[in-house]
């Protein structure tokens, strides 16, 4: 038997924790979710190419909304990729026999619409519409082949890459293990996007440096509470806030979700008010910092002009032109902006109250513009 060569070998293991990984990125975005958050952006996708690249047309919302919504928002195209089998059978939308495709085996393939028309004379445009679309327009669909290392329809593959490259604007829910690959292949292609993730993601130097050069922000919809999302048949449902509906669908809600855009929104360039004057009382400073503890975003001194750490939510209520971003304060990532030893010997930062020495859970360091 010919041996593996180690480039063979790597390629396989890389599809293979690929593929792992995948199967704990099952989650499927509500209509309503999507809807709140583009009808922001309405003018920004006129005559644009839109691109759903984690989207399998016969379940993906982002796929139903777009293609519903083609003439309204006067898109030019969309394009939507699917990615291995997917484990919802039947998905959203009726499965429909595509020529030279099989649809119940499922195998990635990308779908390509350059308009939606009104087919049944019914005078709005809805799911029998996009039904007949799937069911007609087989040209313009086309099975996805894959890569050394990379299952088909992965979004790293040479084929999803020049679909991306021939797109304006990306919007999706991308896998949340690769989340800071799929945001660094879109600043590498200069792309618009809207795309959902959580707001642990601040927490990645890379993502946070592309919030801090004013390249990335938060969207307009989402910004308190939990979402919830729909995931396979087979995903046990132990943690509270999950649902089954009326057909056996499973659904879990989900903390920390986000919109994650490049595409102007009114929201980062609001003023946040504030209100209250520093006291070295309320506010410590940190024992491994020369920043001071501000524990809520609405309590943020209006008269203190050095650094503070605040919690991650402040993300919400950023404003580019009000406020500076200047580090994480944990780990190494501490370190590079001098957070020094902490009581346990570690560089995140900790101050005293009561006599207590405390380590917030989780801060980012900011100042105040003038
Ligand atoms: C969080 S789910 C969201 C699915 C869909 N975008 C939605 O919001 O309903 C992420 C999807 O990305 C797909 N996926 C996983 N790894 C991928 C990759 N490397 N490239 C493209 N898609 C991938 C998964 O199959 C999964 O369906």
């Amino acid at each position: 038997m010919p041996k593996k060569s180690k480039d063979n070998k790597n390629a396989s293991n890389r599809a293979l924790s690929n593929a792992k990984q995948a199967k704990q990125d099952e989650f499927y975005t509500q209509l309503v979710d999507i809807s709140a958050e583009v009808r922001h952006y309405r003018s920004q996708f006129k005559e644009k190419i839109v691109l759903c690249n984690c989207d399998d047309p016969y379940e993906s919302n982002f796929f139903r909304y777009f293609a519903l919504n083609f003439r309204e928002l006067k898109l030019k195209k969309l394009i939507a990729t699917s990615y291995t089998k997917s484990p919802i059978a039947g998905g959203h939308l009726p499965l429909v026999d595509i020529e030279g495709l099989k649809p119940e085996s499922k195998e990635p393939y990308a779908i390509e619409i350059n308009d939606v028309p009104d087919h049944n004379g019914d005078g709005a445009i809805d799911l029998a519409d996009v039904e007949y679309l799937l069911k007609h327009e087989a040209n313009a669909a086309h099975t996805l082949k894959g890569e050394a290392g990379f299952n088909a329809g992965d979004f790293r593959t040479q084929e999803c890459i020049e679909y991306l490259k021939s797109a304006d604007i990306v919007v999706t829910n991308p896998p949340f293990s690769l989340f800071r690959e799929f945001i660094a292949q879109l600043i590498e292609y200069d792309k618009k996007f809207l795309v959902i993730g959580n707001l642990n993601a601040v927490h990645y130097s890379e993502i946070f440096r592309l919030f801090k050069e004013n390249k990335l922000w938060l969207g307009e919809s989402i910004h308190s509470g939990d979402r919830e999302f729909r995931v396979p048949d087979h995903y046990p449902l132990e943690a509270a806030g999950t649902r089954v509906d009326e057909a056996g669908n499973k659904y879990i809600r989900v903390k920390g979700v986000r919109w994650f855009t490049n595409m102007d929104n009114p929201n980062r360039h609001e003023l946040l008010p504030l209100y209250k004057s520093y006291t070295p009382e309320e506010y410590p400073t940190y024992i491994n910092l020369d920043a001071i503890e501000v524990s809520a975003t609405s309590d943020i001194p209006a008269d203190y002009d050095g650094l503070m750490g605040v919690p991650d939510s402040f993300m919400d209520k950023f404003n580019p032109d009000q406020f500076e971003l200047i580090g994480i304060p944990f780990g190494n990532l501490g370190k590079e902006i001098g957070v020094t030893r902490n009581h346990r010997g570690r560089t995140d930062i900790a101050f005293s109250q009561n006599g207590k020495i405390k380590s917030p859970y989780s801060r980012l360091i900011i100042k105040r513009r003038h």
